[in-house]
């Protein structure tokens, strides 16, 4: 048995420990918010806060990340209203939307690293990949998010 928490909650999964943490989010617990976009590191769609890193869900296990605490869209603020989620909101950023949750949780993490980010610690510090290109308002969104 696997245990960490999850949007401060204890969780149990009797699963594989080999299970990738997307799936045990998705399948056990429902939390459906947390995207498979590529299924291999690269596009981020499944990004989601582990003790405070930008991790790519999909290439993680669950039975690497015992006794952690997991962030998911889901809780990442109570009534929706982290201010990355305000600022994807107000700069109308999401085209088809699939990898906005993923693209909220990385600029999460940024701007609690750093309040303060400029141009360049974005495009750096979010690999997150969009199919539909927001690329130059998420610079603009994550920039309004730290003000
Ligand atoms: Fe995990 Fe693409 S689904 S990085």
């Amino acid at each position: 048995m696997t245990r960490f928490t999850v949007n401060n909650q204890p969780v149990h999964y009797r699963m594989d420990p080999a299970t990738p943490l997307l799936w045990a989010l998705r399948d056990a617990s429902n939390l459906t918010g947390t995207k498979y976009g590529c299924g291999n590191g690269h596009c981020g769609a499944c990004t989601v806060d582990i003790d405070g890193q930008a991790v790519r869900s999909c290439q993680t296990t669950i039975g690497s990340i015992e006794g952690s605490f997991v962030t998911t869209i889901e809780g990442l603020s109570r009534e929706r209203d982290h201010p990355a989620q305000l600022a994807f909101i107000a700069e109308n950023v999401p085209q088809c939307g699939f990898c906005i949750p993923g693209m909220i949780m990385a600029a999460a993490v940024l701007l609690k690293k750093n309040g303060n980010p400029t141009e360049d610690d974005i495009r750096e510090g979010i690999t997150n990949l969009c199919r539909c290109g927001i690329y130059p308002r998420l610079v603009e969104t994550v920039l309004r998010a730290a003000r």
